[in-house]
């Protein structure tokens, strides 16, 4: 019996014992059961894309699916509607989270508890444990992560690259000069969309390249002062603001998927962005190492700096509780994993599923992956909510707004922006 069969039999026989299955009452329980209620931002054709695997998998089974998108690239968006549903104790049956913002719903005892899915399933073993760290809480599972998507990457038009005669950055020196390649010969070189969460998200991967991997984790998920106010916070800062130089008149408040289509369609060389933006380019058919280049940003390889997409399980009536379990039997099951993945851009969130199918962006994605694991080099993202909490990351994306459009105007100003905002915001 599959765990689905085992629910319906569980409610029939509940029903049964209550006397309602006689009053036809059964049926009506079991209906109310077959629907997902799922809240997200992905809204672009690629997420869409990869969106419908998962609904047409549950449809399968015989589940409808009741969507609640809410747009806008990082999920600020979603989240402020998420807090309104759930504050009107409308909670939907899961909803797309990035990690602090999970922990923060489940000490506010909002989350359901999938711990029984999660033994039954062996869920334990197969999930990174980086990531458990997000899922489980105070030792029950309260979400269920759908991917691993990291940021450190670079997305290069392949033509473009061939016609300024550009080479792969080994380091950010390497990465402006390739800039300044571009801009002689006349193309936007660096494709950016000037909202704050994308200017931070291509930030984490400048703070890594300035500073390594230890330092990337003193300043960017220990919140070490120091390191937040240091020469090499302020050097990383000073290389953020060389990247300015390269973006195109119209780029501010441009949303993440128009700006990967520039890249796409040859309009720009590059964008520096996680890798739901191959998710565009897959839906626009282009192959990697054809049409596209696939890199981790200049200086950053051998670390990965990732954030995970969570479907969190929140606490719903128990006629709700058969469909909340079959979405994240299915969401975490090895096939899924692996066919929406690889239409996602991200790589599985399981360490078990073959990288068969994937492409060979999505193929070093998974390698890098394991090998960031393994090498203790595998750090969490302060833009995509695997820094620190939600606040604090907040605060960060603020900052480094300011900075990039000329509100704070130096370096030194911008760390000391930073490590107060920080402060504030714990
Ligand atoms: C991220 C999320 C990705 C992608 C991206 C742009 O926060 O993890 O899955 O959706 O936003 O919308």
């Amino acid at each position: 019996m599959t765990v689905r069969t085992k629910l319906i039999a569980g409610v029939a026989l509940a029903a049964a014992s209550l006397g309602l299955a006689s009053l036809g009452l059964a049926g009506a329980a079991q209906a109310q059961t077959k629907e997902v209620q799922m809240l997200h931002w992905w809204t672009s054709g690629g997420e869409a894309a990869a969106l419908s695997v998962l609904k047409k998998d549950l449809a399968a089974e015989g589940y409808a699916w009741k969507d609640v998108p809410v747009a806008g690239g990082g999920g600020d968006a979603a989240m402020t509607a998420l807090k309104a549903m759930v504050a009107n104790g409308n909670n939907p049956t899961a909803s797309q989270m990035l990690g602090y913002t999970v922990l923060d719903y489940a000490a506010a005892g909002k989350m359901g508890d999938l711990t029984e899915l999660a033994k039954s399933e062996g869920w334990d073993k197969v999930v990174p444990a980086p990531l458990q760290k997000f899922a489980v809480s105070d030792g029950k599972w309260v979400a269920v992560p759908v991917n691993v998507h990291s940021v450190n990457w670079l997305w290069i038009n392949k033509a473009v690259m061939d016609k300024i005669g550009g080479t792969e950055p080994k380091t950010f020196d390497d990465f402006i000069a390739l800039l300044d390649k571009a801009k002689a010969a006349g193309v936007t070189p660096l494709a950016l969309g000037g909202q704050d969460w994308q200017e931070a998200t291509m930030f984490d991967s400048v703070v890594l390249s300035t500073g390594g991997p230890e330092f990337y984790k003193k300043a960017m998920n220990d919140l070490d002062e120091a390191s937040l106010k240091s020469d090499t916070m302020k050097k990383a800062f000073d290389n953020l603001a060389k990247l300015k130089a390269y973006v195109d008149p119209n780029f501010s408040g441009r949303d993440w998927n128009l700006t990967t289509a520039m890249v796409i369609k040859g309009d720009a060389l590059v964008q520096v962005m996680g890798d739901w933006a191959k998710g565009e380019f897959k839906a626009a058919s282009k192959t990697p190492g054809t049409d596209y280049i696939c890199m981790r940003f200049p200086g950053t390889d051998g670390s990965v700096v990732y954030n995970s997409d969570m479907f969190g399980m929140f606490a719903v009536p128990d006629d709700r509780k058969e469909a909340q379990v079959a979405l994240a039997k299915a969401t975490l099951s090895k096939s899924f994993q692996s066919s929406f993945n690889v239409v996602k851009g991200s790589v599985p969130a399981r360490t078990d599923v073959p990288d068969t199918d994937f492409d060979a962006c999505g193929k070093k994605g998974i390698a890098d992956l394991k090998k960031a694991n393994d090498g203790g080099t595998l750090f969490g993202s302060l833009a995509q909510g695997y820094g620190a909490p939600p606040a604090i990351a907040t605060a960060y994306k603020d900052v480094v707004d300011k900075f990039f459009n000329g509100q704070i105007k130096t370096s030194d100003e911008a760390v000391a922006q930073l490590v107060k905002a920080i402060d504030e915001a714990k």
